[in-house]
């Protein structure tokens, strides 16, 4: 494997992130989500978006965090990180634990490590954030549910969700942070 490099994101990176973003979206996505997921989340709203978290990086009190990975100083993923959004269905425990808001690689640098990298980083901030566990939800079907159970993160529940009339379903997996 390449070194690679996992550091918190800067501002400046916001647009490299987006790009990688989308590009991720369309190559995971594009199969499965109708065309509105895509027009309601264009590539300047995502920049805007991961501009704001990157910039809040600079508050070490907040609980929350993006994250990236480099090799060679090239841009090659992207993470976030923070308290988990609790849901209708969820134990009241749940709000305990962290959350993987998102993880995304470079379409052409995916099965390298690097995910695994941006992975064990991710569970070292929400540990060091007070963190025992994890959760992250992920559309059923999706390969990344092969990535997750690698990781060691079990199925812990599962939720329809209507993508602009498309019935999908998601599962909530939930991992120790250590
Ligand atoms: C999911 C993702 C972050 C994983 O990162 P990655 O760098 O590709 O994964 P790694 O190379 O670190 O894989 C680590 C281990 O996870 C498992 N794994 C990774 N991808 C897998 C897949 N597609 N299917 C099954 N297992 C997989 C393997 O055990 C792998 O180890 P191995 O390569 O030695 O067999 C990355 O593939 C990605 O960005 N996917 C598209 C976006 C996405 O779906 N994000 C998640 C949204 S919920």
């Amino acid at each position: 494997m390449n070194d690679v490099n996992v550091r918190p994101a800067s501002v400046a990176q916001a647009g490299a992130i987006a790009r990688i973003h989308w590009d991720s979206w369309v190559a995971t996505y594009g199969g499965i989500f109708p065309k509105q997921m895509f027009d309601e989340f264009p590539l300047a709203q995502r920049e805007a978006l991961w501009a704001r978290e990157a910039a809040l990086n600079a508050d070490t009190a907040r609980r929350r965090h993006l994250l990236v990975a480099e090799v060679g100083g090239h841009l090659v993923g992207f993470a976030s990180v923070g308290p988990y959004r609790i849901q209708d269905s969820d134990a009241a425990s749940a709000a305990l634990d962290g959350e993987l808001f998102a993880i995304y690689l470079d379409p052409h640098q995916q099965r390298r490590g690097f995910g695994r990298a941006l992975w064990r980083a991710s569970a070292a901030f929400l540990h060091a954030a007070g963190f025992d566990a994890l959760r992250l939800w992920c559309i059923v079907g999706n390969e990344a549910e092969g990535f997750y159970r690698a990781m060691g993160a079990l199925q812990v529940g599962t939720k329809a969700f209507d993508a602009h009339g498309t019935p999908l379903l998601e599962n909530c997996y939930r991992a120790a942070t250590h």
